[in-house]
């Protein structure tokens, strides 16, 4: 069993269960024809981000890492009642992408996208003290994991849900004394959900188009 069928099945699983709704391959192709790296989520998880939005009933969404606004707009097409996505971005050149992605979807009302380093964006959301968010999905720069988890906590109420994208890599999540930072911050973040007594929580391994990897899922309970 290798990537090749991985990628099959991801294939067949989004060709059978995924809405055939052309935005979506155009966004991937806008990511490409503007030199954005292909990390963005796959359909079958952008599909699960979309069902668990509707499934909590989601008005306010968090995203800290928007690339080029796939997984934004799996999430903006699922948010109902004058919702909004608030998502961060620290490249220029992925924003603009993304918001060329957002106006084809037809999305624009519906995601606010914060240009610049996301604990920044962070802190600026915590001083507006607006209201907590539904759910929040963690994907930016994985060694800033363990203070994004923070933040997030700070912005979430009983009920919101965390999810964290990228947390096994291959594997690589078991190496305790690694000196990559991303792994490290990876690492650090389950740790600090596993230590969180506001959380409960669960990860979860994935193989599919985007190889053996996982995401974390925390409920914030107080
Ligand atoms: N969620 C996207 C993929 C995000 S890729 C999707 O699935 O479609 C990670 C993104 O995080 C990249 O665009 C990268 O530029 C951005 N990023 C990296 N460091 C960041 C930081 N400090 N603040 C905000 N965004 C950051
Ligand atoms: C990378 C980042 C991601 O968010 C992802 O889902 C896959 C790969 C990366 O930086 O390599
Ligand atoms: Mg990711």
């Amino acid at each position: 069993m290798d990537g090749t069928v991985w990628t099959d099945v991801d294939d067949f699983i989004t060709g059978t269960l995924l809405p055939d709704d052309p935005v979506f391959a155009e966004t991937l192709r806008a990511a490409e024809e503007g030199g954005l790296p292909p990390i963005s989520v796959s359909a079958p998880q952008g599909m699960l981000l979309h069902l668990l939005v509707r499934a909590l009933g989601a008005r306010r969404v968090l995203e800290i890492g928007t690339l080029a606004g796939y997984s934004t707009i799996w999430m903006a097409r699922a948010i109902v009642g004058g919702g909004t996505v608030v998502t961060l971005e620290v490249d220029p050149h992925h924003a603009e992408v993304a918001r060329q992605n957002f106006v084809r979807a037809g999305v624009d009302g519906v995601v606010d996208l914060r240009l610049g380093p996301a604990l920044d964006a962070l802190g600026a959301i915590e001083k507006e003290g607006g209201p907590p968010f539904d759910l929040v999905f963690v994907d930016a720069d994985k060694k800033t994991y363990p203070e994004y988890l923070l933040a997030a906590l700070r912005l979430s109420r009983p009920g919101t849900l965390l999810v964290v994208d990228n947390v096994v890599r291959d594997g690589q999540v078991l190496d305790s004394t690694t000196q990559d930072p991303d792994v490290a911050g990876t690492r650090r973040a389950l740790e600090l959900l596993g230590e969180e007594p506001r959380v409960v929580a669960t990860a979860i391994q994935t193989v599919g188009s985007k190889g053996y990897d996982g995401f974390a899922l925390a409920l914030v309970t107080s």
